[in-house]
Formats: C-alpha cells, sequence, structure tokens
C-alpha cells in the first residue's frame, strides 16, 4: 500500500517533468525540419484565410513528440486543444457529446486513433468533411435521422503507424506527416534544453553521449538525462560529465548503440532460438514473452532503421551488422 502511493506519486512528477519539457511553439520543436516547414506554411495559410487547418495524421513510433506537435499546432492557430484517445471512446454517443462541445476552430487530438472502433469512426467522416453530425432519434419504425451542425474545427490524429488506419479514414486527412527519429545533433539540443530546464549545467559530451544512446527518441533521450542527473548529483558533481554519463548508462543497461535489455532479448531470442532468422513475428513474441504489437511498434522500427534486422516475407532476419555488435559471427559463414 505505502509502496504503491509513493510510486504512484513518483509516476505523477514524471508526468509533470514531461508536461514541463513540452515545447509549446515550432520555433522550440527542436528537428523534424520538413515536417515543421509545411505545418508553418499550412497555419498561415488557415489563419489568413481565417479557417480551422486542416485535419492532420501524425504517425511514428512512440515518443517522437505527436503529442507535443498536436498542441503545439493549437497554440500557433491560437485555439483550444481538446484531447482525447481512441481507446477512450466506446460508443458513438462519446464522440458525438465530445464534437458538440467544441468551440469554432478548435483543435481535438485524437491519439491512438487506430483504436478507434469501427463504429465510432463512422461518426467522424461527416464531422470532419461536413462539420455535421449525423444522428438517429428513436428506435424502431419511428427512428429518424437527424443532422446535427457541428462548428468547423481540426482534427489531429496521432497513431504508430499510418498503415493500422482503415482507408476511409485516412483519406479525410488533408496533412500527412511522418515523424522521423532524431539525429544525433537535434537529440542533443533536446538534451541540453532540457537539463537547462533542470538548472543543470552538462557538458557538451556528456549530452551527446546521451544523444546518441536515446534510440533517435526524445523521450527516451530525456529519460537517460533525469536519471544521469540523479547519479550526477548522489556524486555531488556540479557540471554532469562524460564519465558519470557513461556509468550510468551503463548500470541503466543501456548499451553503445542504445539498445536495451528488450532489444538484446529479442535480437538474441532470433540468433540463439533461429540461427538468425527468417522467424515469424508471433513466434518471436512467444520466445521473448513481449506483446506483438508492442515489437512491432516499439522495438523494430528502431532496430529495422540502424539496420539489425529486416524483414522479409518469411520473417524476421537478424542481420550481419548486429552479430558484429554482439562480436558473434554469422551463423553458416
Ligand atoms: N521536437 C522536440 N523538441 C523537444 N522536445 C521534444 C520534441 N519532441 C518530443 N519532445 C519531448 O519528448 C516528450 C515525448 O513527446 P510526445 O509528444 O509525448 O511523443 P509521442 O506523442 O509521439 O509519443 C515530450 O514531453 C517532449 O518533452
Ligand atoms: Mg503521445
Amino acid at each position: 500500500m505505502e509502496d504503491r502511493m509513493i510510486s504512484g506519486e513518483l509516476q505523477q512528477t514524471d508526468q509533470d517533468i514531461e508536461l514541463s519539457l513540452r515545447p509549446e511553439t515550432l520555433k522550440q520543436y527542436i528537428g523534424q525540419e520538413r515536417t515543421k516547414q509545411n505545418l508553418r506554411i499550412f497555419i498561415q495559410a488557415a489563419k489568413m484565410r481565417e479557417e480551422p487547418l486542416d485535419h492532420a495524421l501524425l504517425y511514428g513510433p512512440p515518443g517522437l513528440g505527436k503529442t507535443t506537435l498536436a498542441s503545439i499546432i493549437a497554440n500557433e492557430m491560437g485555439v483550444q486543444f481538446r484531447t482525447t484517445a481512441g481507446p477512450a471512446i466506446e460508443r458513438a454517443g462519446d464522440l458525438a457529446a465530445i464534437l458538440s462541445s467544441l468551440e469554432p476552430g478548435d483543435v481535438l487530438f485524437i491519439d491512438e486513433i487506430h483504436r478507434l472502433p469501427r463504429s465510432v469512426e463512422e461518426v467522424l467522416y461527416p464531422a470532419m468533411e461536413d462539420f455535421c453530425l449525423d444522428i438517429v432519434v428513436g428506435s424502431g419504425p419511428s427512428a429518424r435521422s437527424m443532422r446535427l451542425d457541428l462548428p468547423p474545427f481540426t482534427l489531429v490524429g496521432a497513431t504508430t503507424r499510418a498503415g493500422l488506419l482503415s482507408a476511409p479514414l485516412r483519406d479525410r486527412f488533408g496533412v500527412h506527416s511522418r515523424l522521423e527519429y532524431y539525429e544525433t545533433e537535434a537529440l542533443c539540443s533536446i538534451v541540453e534544453r532540457t537539463a537547462d530546464i533542470f538548472h543543470v549545467e552538462i557538458d557538451f559530451n556528456a549530452a551527446v553521449e546521451i544523444a546518441r544512446r536515446s534510440r533517435g527518441t526524445p523521450r527516451i533521450a530525456n529519460r537517460l538525462f533525469k536519471r544521469v542527473r540523479d547519479i550526477a548529483q548522489v556524486k555531488g558533481e556540479s557540471i554532469i560529465s562524460l564519465d558519470t554519463t557513461q556509468e550510468a548508462l551503463e548500470m541503466l543497461q543501456v548499451d553503445a548503440e542504445g539498445l536495451d535489455y528488450i532489444d538484446h532479448k529479442l535480437l538474441k531470442g532470433i540468433m540463439d532460438g533461429f540461427r538468425g532468422g527468417p522467424v515469424g513475428l508471433d513466434t518471436i513474441s512467444a520466445t521473448i514473452g513481449e506483446e506483438s504489437q508492442t515489437i512491432e511498434d516499439v522495438y523494430e522500427p528502431f532496430l529495422l532503421q540502424i539496420g539489425f534486422i529486416q524483414r522479409t516475407p518469411r520473417g524476421r532476419v537478424v542481420t550481419p551488422k548486429a552479430y558484429a555488435h554482439f562480436h558473434r559471427e554469422v551463423p553458416g559463414t
């Protein structure tokens, strides 16, 4: 009981910190240059026409800044940011209630939009296209359909993969932005910005080290930074050093490429159990005891990006580059 309260409080602080680190303007949002450049133009044009921005779909792996960008869009448009998530909207009526409470121009953010039930999704189509709701009043032979007007609004949807969305829903978004893994340089700026917000000094090389090992992901960079800072604090270090950073990352079991315990389990599982593959996702999932959805959305995209695994029609294959990382020989060579 005691334990639970403590961890609940910790979680709360963590969330507060994440909120306080969230950039509020496009200018503060580091990296993703192409996406920012497009959005800047679309936002400016919409404002000149005094219209809401087109509906926007943001997709990419967790932690790359989708929620942050959605709130920035609302901020830059100077409108309210209303937020919900696919799994939270169970019935068509829930969505209807949210939509009819919007004010003109509002940004409605639906996180994990691929998890909207189909019946709810169908309410979205006319809302997105014509800003109206078709609702059925009454039941049986006396049931009739009524059309309700909605204020014009902008829907911003986020998902880990655009391919998870149904085609009709995907097609109703005028803007599609894929967020990319961040370059080390951008992540380094993010770490330095975070240190600044925390009023902590960090050696440039230490910031680079955190950036290099953050799997291209700002959320991970911020999380690693916080742990490194804890250790520096305990050691009484006034400026976070590279030594302390390396020590902390080792403690956290984050390797030189930024791979963690689960990445290792995944790669070694394929190397040890299946001679490097090919092996199907569900088989890997059962072998290492991680959900296939999590593997596919969280772990695999980065391993694909750095060329440690490949997807083939017959399943996943661990590449020679990954074998080299573990100082192992590729089987059969
Ligand atoms: N471009 C960025 N510049 C600075 N910080 C960022 C950026 N993108 C994300 N972050 C940080 O990473 C955290 C996670 O971002 P978030 O928007 O929640 O990711 P997602 O919704 O894609 O999972 C944010 O709280 C923010 O502090
Ligand atoms: Mg999010």
